[in-house]
């Protein structure tokens, strides 16, 4: 169900009265991305991410994920007809304001699946395999020659991957993991039998799952219910040495909690991809020699990037003409 109060029905008149067409906003950063004319017919703005939302008669806004957009910002577009965000995650949008205003909410799945799932096992990899410390070694001049008991990492194979969240990305991360010799373990607010079918995963409430899992990936949505979800409760639940992976949010996780427990010799790593406060990062996350830190590059391949823009264009698309978006928000 799209959000309440959406109406695909009333598309926007390209000319308003045989006037000047109509105005669209669109990310500046996504203009190397898309055609010249992204939207034939109507006259694009091109916003950077660091100027704030204009007020005006625009018809379509079609942001990235660093833009806020709530009452604030939608009281000053009375026309607005359609927000197509353009990431899969819209914790940055207030779905409540849009809905009251009507105005329908899209985002960017499945294009991005496969490429962030990767990214999830870059991380993986480099974390088990201490890839960061080896390549530090060799920078500082430090190598003396090959060791047996040089850079010990995790060896995946046979262990446990826990998949908190297992949606789309979720799954894909999970899929690998079979193929890299892992058990799956899950934690969802549903079970997925035909998930189960495929990958051999097995259901788990979250406590459990982070007593039994060796990685421990994330891959929920930042909502209220989740927002600090991994606090340092949750970290000490996880087994001695185990690693934390996070693809998701920043905002799901208290960064002081993670570092306590790396310092403290708890876990045994962390890949991050993301952060609390982004575009800032705790240096001693960055420069923690457990931790492979990465400036949320998720999705970031030119296929998926071209895919996710011409996305969000197709969904303002859609519904400026009156049809259904391809890809609406569900808000309940
Ligand atoms: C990136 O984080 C996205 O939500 O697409």
């Amino acid at each position: 169900m799209p959000s309440p109060g959406a109406s695909y029905g009333r598309g926007a008149s390209q000319e308003k009265d045989g006037g000047p067409p109509s105005r669209v906003l669109i990310a500046a950063e996504l203009r190397d991305l898309l055609p010249e004319d992204p939207l034939p017919g109507y006259e694009v703005e091109w916003i950077a991410a660091k100027t704030p939302t204009p007020k005006g008669d625009y018809v379509a806004i079609i942001p990235i994920l660093s833009r806020p957009l709530g009452d604030p910002e939608l009281a000053g577009l009375p026309d607005l007809k359609v927000l197509a965000q353009c990431a899969v995650g819209y914790d940055n949008i207030d779905l409540e304001a849009a809905a009251r205003r009507g105005i329908p909410v899209t985002n960017t799945p499945d294009v991005l699946t496969e490429s962030t799932a990767d990214l999830a096992w870059a991380l993986i990899l480099a974390v088990a395999r201490r890839l960061k410390e080896g390549q530090e070694m060799l920078a500082k001049g430090e190598w003396t020659g090959w060791n047996p008991t040089q850079l010990l990492g995790l060896e995946l194979f046979g262990r446990t991957l826990g998949v908190v969240g297992a949606g789309r990305i979720g799954q894909a991360v999970a899929r690998r993991g079979v193929g890299f010799g892992m058990e799956i373990v899950y934690t969802d607010q549903v079970r997925r039998p035909e998930f189960d079918l495929a990958t051999g995963a097995r259901f788990a409430d979250l406590s459990s799952l982070l007593g039994q899992s060796d990685v421990v990936t994330v891959h929920v949505p930042s909502t209220p219910s989740t927002r600090g979800l991994f606090d340092g409760e949750r970290f000490s639940e996880m087994k001695a040495g185990a690693l934390f992976i996070n693809t998701a949010r920043g905002d799901l996780v208290d960064e002081d909690a993670l570092l306590a427990s790396l310092d403290e010799g708890h876990l045994g790593g962390a890949g991050l991809d993301v952060f609390s406060k982004e575009p800032e990062v705790p240096p001693a996350l960055t420069n923690h020699p457990r931790v492979f830190a990465l400036p949320h590059i998720g999705s970031a391949t030119t296929h998926t990037r071209r895919a996710m823009a011409a996305l969000a264009v197709e969904n303002a698309r859609a519904v400026l003409d009156g049809k259904q978006p391809v890809t609406p928000v569900v808000h309940r």
